[in-house]
């Protein structure tokens, strides 16, 4: 293995040794996280041969099916950072409400972290990639109290720092800090993720544009145009475009963010919120997006900037290449 390449514990080690003010409990937190991830990547490389795959029979709070998987990566994910001494608390699709640890340790802890502990859930028995997403905040309640409900209802631009693990072709895990974008992917000869996509930009253009086509004709006019738009796009104006869509949002917004693109769940006449939920989906892609010179909006106003009311509300959400995010938002601008 090449010595210069740094391991996700050396790297955030290197970030805190820049910043002698730095507590390491940011450091400490990422790198729970990375542990959750290995473990959660062990069972989803052996899915199909362990007990993993399939429904519980129960639905979450959000009315969905919750597969094996979730739970499980829910479990990991919540364990490791109830057991660091970075995180007072977390906020999970996979739980109705938030949870407080309720020790001495966590309670004196300076973040409270956001989960999806398993993105892509329908993809998870048929193969496909699938992911984790996470947001981490400053708390805002008193150190030494428990974690309260404001602690997690912060707008997104107060990430602190956000990311996502994906388990494909490769397990990596992406991070984003005021400071940048970092790449980080898993060399299972070590165990250990490694740096290999230092400092991450998002393509100004791209020629790949990711929707879920069946909703259509219950998008918004301005939507449409602009879908309509990317369809019709010749060489002469730098296309074709190819539409890429997995069903996995760390899926396809990872490849747009590496090769430049546009994603959007947009609201439809059915359900105009969207499908997409704000605290630990689209605020922690929003974060990574704007950090790497990409846009993530509603529609209206940047992601970042809602004021969340609760814990699993949903927004409709478009992100990616800052020029395909103006063309967006002209169509929708000039739509009647
Ligand atoms: P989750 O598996 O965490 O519930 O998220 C699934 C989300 C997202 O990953 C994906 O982009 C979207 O659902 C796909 O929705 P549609 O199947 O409606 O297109
Ligand atoms: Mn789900
Ligand atoms: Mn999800
Ligand atoms: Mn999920």
């Amino acid at each position: 293995m090449n010595r210069s390449i740094l391991t996700l514990d050396e790297f955030t080690i290197q970030q805190l040794k820049r910043f002698p003010s730095a507590t390491g409990e940011l450091s400490g937190l990422l790198r729970d996280i990375g542990l959750a991830a290995k473990r959660v990547n062990v069972e989803v490389n052996k899915a199909g041969l362990v007990d993993i795959l399939g429904d519980t029979g129960r639905m979450n709070v959000q009315g969905e099916e919750v597969k094996k998987l979730d739970v499980y990566a829910n479990g990991h994910f919540t364990d490791v950072l109830q057991r660091g001494i970075s995180c007072a608390g977390v906020g999970s699709e996979e739980m109705d409400d938030f949870i407080a640890f309720d020790d001495e340790i966590s309670r004196q802890s300076k973040y409270v972290c956001l989960i999806d502990p398993l993105d892509g859930s329908s993809n998870i028995d048929v193969n496909i990639s699938i992911g984790t997403i996470f947001g981490v905040y400053r708390r805002v309640s008193e150190r030494g109290t428990a974690a309260t409900q404001a602690d997690f209802l912060q707008q997104g631009r107060s990430q602190i720092a956000a990311g996502y693990i994906i388990y494909g072709s490769s397990t990596m895990l992406v991070y984003a800090t005021r400071r940048g974008v970092n790449g980080f992917t898993l060399d299972p000869s070590i165990g250990e993720f490694c740096l290999s996509h230092p400092d991450i930009k998002c393509p100004a253009q791209g020629t790949i544009y990711s929707v879920n086509h069946g909703n259509f004709f219950e998008f918004e006019t301005g939507v449409r145009k602009y879908i309509d738009q990317c369809q019709q796009k010749d060489q002469q104006e730098g296309g074709p475009y190819s539409q890429r869509y997995s069903g996995s949002m760390v899926a396809d917004m990872h490849r747009n963010l590496l090769k430049g693109g546009i994603f959007m769940y947009p609201g439809t006449a059915g359900k105009p919120g969207g499908k997409l939920r704000l605290l630990y989906e689209c605020n922690p892609f929003a974060f990574i997006l704007e950090i790497a010179g990409g846009a993530a909006t509603d529609g209206k106003q940047s992601i970042l900037d809602i004021q969340p009311t609760t814990l699993h509300q949903r927004t409709p959400f478009f992100a990616g290449s800052r020029e395909m995010m103006d063309a967006l938002g002209d169509c929708m601008l000039c739509a009647p």
